[in-house]
C-alpha cells in the first residue's frame, strides 16, 4: 500500500549521493556545541555530523539540534561515535580533549591528548581525505602540529585556532575602553595561545588611526593609562580556560 509519503512526493531525479558542504565537529563538550550552533546559525553547511565518545550525551545533543531544525537551513544533522558518520566532510573541527587529573602535569596531559589524537586524526582522514581540519583542543598550537604530522595532509589543510580568541578578546576590551564597537577596533595577539602570547602594540588602531602615535608609551610600563593591562586580562582568560579544562 502506498504511504502518505509516496502519495505526497513523486521523485523526478535522484538526490545527491554525497553532501556538498558537510562539516563535522568532534567533541560535543561546551566548545564543540558552541561551534555546532554557530555553524548552524550561519547556515554554513548542508550536513552537520557530531562525534564523541560519550554516546548518551552525543545522542542528546544531536536530538536537541535536530528538534531546532525548524529555525535552521541545514537539513541533515547526524551523530555517532563511529567516524563513518563523518564521511565526505569538507571541514572537521576538533574540540575533543581529556581533562587534567589531580596532580597531573601539563606535559602528561599533552601526552594523553596526543594519544587521543592518534586515534581521532587517522579516522577523520580515512573518511574525509580531502577535508580541512580545524584544531581547537588545547594546548592548541601543539595539537595542531601533532594533527599535521598524524594526518599527512598538506600544511594548508591543517589550521589551529591559535590566538584568534585572544585577538577577539583584546579587541573587545579595547572597545570597552574606547566606547567604540569591537569591529572598528583593530589589533593582533600573536604567538602561542596562552600566557606567552604577544600584543602587537604598533599595529593597534581604530579606523587606521594608530593608537601608539596618540600615546607613544602604549604597551610599556611607563604608560599612565596602563593599556598593557588589557593584554594581561586576555592572558588571564586564556589561562583560566585552561584551568577550567583541568577542573
Ligand atoms: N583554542 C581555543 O581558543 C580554545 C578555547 C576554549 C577551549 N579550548 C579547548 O577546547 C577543548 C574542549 O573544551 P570544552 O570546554 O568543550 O571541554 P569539554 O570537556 O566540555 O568537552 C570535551 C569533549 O571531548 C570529548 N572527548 C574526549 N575524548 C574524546 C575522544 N577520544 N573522541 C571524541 N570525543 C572525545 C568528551 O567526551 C567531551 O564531550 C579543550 O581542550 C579546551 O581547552 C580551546
Amino acid at each position: 500500500m502506498a504511504t502518505v509519503k509516496d502519495k505526497l512526493i513523486s521523485p523526478v531525479a535522484e538526490g545527491p549521493k554525497v553532501p556538498n558542504n558537510k562539516i563535522t565537529v568532534v567533541g560535543v563538550g561546551m566548545v564543540g556545541m558552541a561551534s555546532a550552533i554557530s555553524i548552524l546559525g550561519k547556515g554554513l553547511c548542508d550536513e552537520l555530523a557530531l562525534v564523541d565518545v560519550m554516546e548518551d550525551k552525543l545522542k542528546g545533543e544531536m536530538m536537541d539540534l535536530q528538534h531546532g531544525s525548524v529555525f535552521l537551513h541545514t537539513h541533515k544533522i547526524v551523530a555517532d561515535k563511529d567516524y563513518a558518520v563523518t564521511a565526505n566532510s569538507r571541514i572537521v573541527v576538533v574540540t575533543a580533549g581529556v581533562r587534567q587529573q589531580e596532580g597531573e602535569s601539563r606535559l602528561n596531559l599533552v601526552q594523553r591528548n596526543v594519544n587521543v589524537f592518534k586515534f581521532i586524526i587517522p579516522q577523520i582522514v580515512k573518511y574525509s581525505p580531502n577535508c580541512i581540519i580545524l584544531v581547537v583542543s588545547n594546548p592548541v598550537d601543539i595539537l595542531t602540529y601533532v594533527t599535521w604530522k598524524l594526518s599527512g595532509l598538506p600544511k594548508h589543510r591543517v589550521i589551529g585556532s591559535g590566538c584568534n580568541l585572544d585577538t577577539a578578546r583584546f579587541r573587545y576590551l579595547m572597545s570597552e575602553r574606547l566606547g567604540i564597537h569591537p569591529s572598528s577596533c583593530h589589533g593582533w595577539i600573536l604567538g602561542e595561545h596562552g600566557d606567552s602570547s604577544v600584543a602587537v602594540w604598533s599595529g593597534v588602531n581604530v579606523a587606521g588611526v594608530c593608537l601608539q602615535e596618540l600615546n607613544p608609551d602604549m604597551g610599556t610600563d611607563k604608560d599612565p593609562e596602563n593599556w598593557k593591562e588589557i593584554h594581561k586580562q586576555v592572558v588571564a582568560r586564556a589561562c583560566m580556560a585552561l584551568r577550567m579544562m583541568s577542573s
